[in-house]
């Protein structure tokens, strides 16, 4: 931690401890978690060089929405955008053709209901495959990587999208070539609406790319010509590579205008491995915002917090009343400090990443080396007054979301870990796409307790095939436990979720409902999101029994 020393860090964090209540008690005008109003001015001070209009999603190019039943083909192709202002950048993309455009990574809009019907072509030099993160399909559309598409070949998916309203997101699966791939561009969204979806927009007056943004998360690294660097040195490869420029919609220091009204922001964490800890500041205080939903959709009721961890993989839905904040001056998305946790073995990760880092960029000033958990500017947002007069309230329900069912009968115990070969396990094996390592019934209503190990790294457990709910979070560390509240669930626990970060020493216990309604068995892999990590053997695959 460049900034913040670790102690500094973890004293801020123990008077917190005895601040907090349960997460959305927070006054408005908190300073967040132990920062000091010089500490968040100083965050806040970042953003005064940020000038690059936030990339929205418009009609075509890059990032365009795109009705999900509106087109056949998907090519996976190279491609070269401009990332930075000036240069030319070679990215994968995902390349579709519709109405007489060309779209590139399209954000695609499905209802509940859609048949999906699309076939991947595969035209790049390397096997690929898409996943739909987040979607309940069959293993087969699942894109999971237990099968690819070679180079210059083909395949059909084709299925129902069944899942609740929320922003999905889809990805390459080709184990192997996941982090690269992922890395040089190949990630975009899928939004699914159902009706508490469209009631919500209608009540609040939404609109897409206007008064709702979609955020994709991601740190990226690039040399002096603009080209994506993605070279893990071996302790990276195991520990995850972590870039020091971010990117928010694969714009680096954006500025997003928005009015004084309700704005929902749609957040996607699609780094390799790098977490984020989420607040909006404003004049060296935390703007208090609303939780609304997360990986798999809409809560309940909207929660109230002031900051919310979000790791790789996984999403949420935020709404911040820029009503509340001060008109005239701007707010900062930032990302607070803290403490990345990269204890594997004994030794400290985060500190060998820092010498790398220093090693990569030579001479470069310390701000160029920032680390996971350092305090970074991620957006600065200028608000102009409402056009229109704006008068909506946040609804007290946002959806039927009911509260998780605990099934009975002894936990099945999720062990993750890591040998002294340089791979991370679960239960101590080693990830063999050959090997199915577990098998559940069809239709089982399963406990899974995930335990991570005490000297270890945060995981953020993907679970394909099926979303879950969380019951119970134990032995949370420091910096988690003040933002719990009962069981030690964190606000986002309280959703619907496909990827579930667990910090080491904790052990979480959720939920599983195996129904489904394809026929057969089921091949499906469960797998840590940062990405590093799944390579290095985090990963397993099991088997739903028909
Ligand atoms: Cu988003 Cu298996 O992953
Ligand atoms: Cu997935
Ligand atoms: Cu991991």
């Amino acid at each position: 931690m460049s900034i913040y020393s670790r102690r500094q860090f973890l004293g801020g964090m123990g008077a917190l401890g005895a601040a907090a209540a349960y997460p959305g008690a927070w006054a408005t005008s908190a300073t967040p978690s132990g920062l000091s109003t010089d500490e968040v001015l100083g965050l806040e001070a970042q953003t005064t060089g940020f000038s690059n209009p936030l990339r929205l999603p418009g009609t075509s190019g890059l990032f365009g929405v795109l009705p999900a039943t509106d087109f056949k083909e998907v090519h996976v192709v190279r491609s070269e955008i401009e990332v930075l202002p000036g240069q030319r950048t070679p990215v994968l993309a995902y390349a579709v053709e519709s109405g007489g455009k060309t779209f590139l990574n399209p954000a695609l809009l499905a209802r509940q209901g859609d048949q999906m019907r699309v076939k991947l072509v595969n035209r790049i030099d390397q096997p690929t495959v898409i996943h739909w993160h987040g979607l309940s399909v069959d293993s087969r559309n699942d894109g999971n990587g237990l099968h690819v598409v070679a180079p210059g070949q083909q395949m059909e998916y084709a299925f129902t999208v069944r899942d609740r309203s929320s922003m999905y997101w889809y990805h390459p699966h080709a184990h192997g070539m996941i982090p690269q791939q992922a890395y040089h561009g190949l990630a975009s969204l899928l939004f699914v609406e159902d009706d508490d979806e469209a009631a919500l927009r209608k009540e609040l007056a939404l609109a897409l790319g206007e008064s709702e943004i979609p955020l994709v998360l991601q740190d990226k690294e690039f040399d002096a010509q603009g080209r994506l660097q993605y070279t893990p040195s071996p302790a990276q490869s195991f520990g995850g590579w972590v870039g020091s420029r971010l990117m928010v919609n694969l714009t680096e220091r954006p500025v997003l205008k928005a009015e004084r009204r309700i704005v929902r922001f749609r957040l996607l964490n699609g780094s390799n491995a790098r977490s984020y800890r989420l607040a909006f500041l404003q004049q060296g205080r935390a703007l208090g915002f609303y939780l609304a939903g997360t990986d798999g959709g809409l809560l309940a009721q909207p929660v109230r917090i002031d900051q919310t961890f979000l790791s790789p993989g996984q999403r949420l839905d935020v709404l911040v009343d820029f009503r509340e904040a001060q008109a005239g001056r701007p707010v900062t998305m930032a990302s607070l400090p803290f403490d990345p946790m990269h204890q594997e073995g004994g030794h400290d990760m985060g500190a060998m990443d820092h010498s790398q880092h220093g090693a990569v960029h030579g001479a470069a000033a310390p701000a160029a080396m920032a680390m996971e958990g350092d305090a970074r500017a991620l957006m600065r947002i200028d608000l102009a007054p409402s056009g229109t007069p704006y008068d909506r309230r946040l609804p007290a329900r946002l959806s039927s979301l009911a509260a998780p069912l605990e099934p009975g009968g002894t936990p099945r115990r999720m062990r993750l870990g890591h040998d002294d070969q340089g791979h991370w396990t679960i239960n101590g094996g080693v990830f063999d796409h050959a090997t199915v390592a577990l098998t559940v019934q069809r239709g089982a209503r399963a406990t899974w307790l995930i335990e991570n190990a005490e000297r270890s790294m945060p995981h953020p457990m993907h679970l394909h095939g099926f979303s879950f709910r969380v019951l119970e979070r134990l032995g949370s560390p420091d910096q988690i436990r003040p933002l719990a509240g009962a069981r030690g669930l964190l606000p986002q626990d309280l959703g619907v979720v496909d990827t579930l970060q667990v910090w080491p020493g904790e052990s979480v216990k959720v939920a599983i409902d195996f129904s489904h309604p394809h026929s057969g068995d089921q091949d499906y892999v469960f797998h840590c999101h940062t990405l590093e990590h799944a390579e290095a053997g985090m990963m397993l695959r099991y088997q739903v029994k028909a």
